[in-house]
């Protein structure tokens, strides 16, 4: 089985995945960390010399590569994967897909130490954050909400999170 792990950034997909990845016993892939060695370049640097555009096509492709290959994996997604082109779709069709769903004082909480690693809030105000996580989140929720299963992440341990799953595949 190909499971997938999706949500806003900061939602916990790469812990929790892990965690997975340990209780089932499989493969993990982190969908980033696979475009930045198929690349030869962090994602930041990908986003500022290239562009979303292209990031975004490289990201479409990566997903492909993965969802068609005959291994089984638990997959990571990058937040944005979920909502351009096909790419739920396809998801869902090749996958078992969950959404980690964290409101919006968990996100600013986890973003904040960590926007400069993220192009897509890196030159956000920290007092502007909650503002901007809200209306990103109000038209990305779409697409994640299209996931066979949905787990609340908001005050909950990594380990409890993937037993949650486990308990609902
Ligand atoms: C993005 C999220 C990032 C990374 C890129 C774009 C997004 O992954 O793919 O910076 O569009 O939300 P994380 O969700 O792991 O931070």
């Amino acid at each position: 089985m190909k499971l997938i792990l999706l949500g806003y950034m900061g939602c916990g997909k790469s812990a929790i995945s892990k965690s997975l990845s340990h209780q089932l016993n499989s493969k993990r892939i982190d969908l980033d960390d696979y475009i930045e060695k198929r690349e030869g370049m962090k994602i930041a640097d990908i986003f500022a010399k290239k562009g979303e555009i292209y990031f975004r096509k490289l990201e479409t492709t990566c997903l492909e590569e993965l969802l068609d290959s005959k291994e089984d994996f638990i997959l990571s997604l990058g937040g944005g994967t979920p909502c351009f082109g096909t790419n739920m779709e396809l998801i869902n069709e090749k996958s078992t897909s969950v959404y980690l769903s964290a409101n919006i004082p968990t996100l600013v909480a986890r973003l904040l130490p960590e926007k400069s690693k993220r192009p897509l809030i890196a030159r956000i105000n920290d007092d502007d954050l909650p503002e901007f996580i809200g209306k990103h989140l109000f038209e990305r929720r779409p697409f994640y909400l299209q996931a066979k299963i949905a787990v609340s992440v908001d005050q909950k341990s990594v380990n409890g999170i993937a037993k949650e799953i486990v308990a609902a595949l």
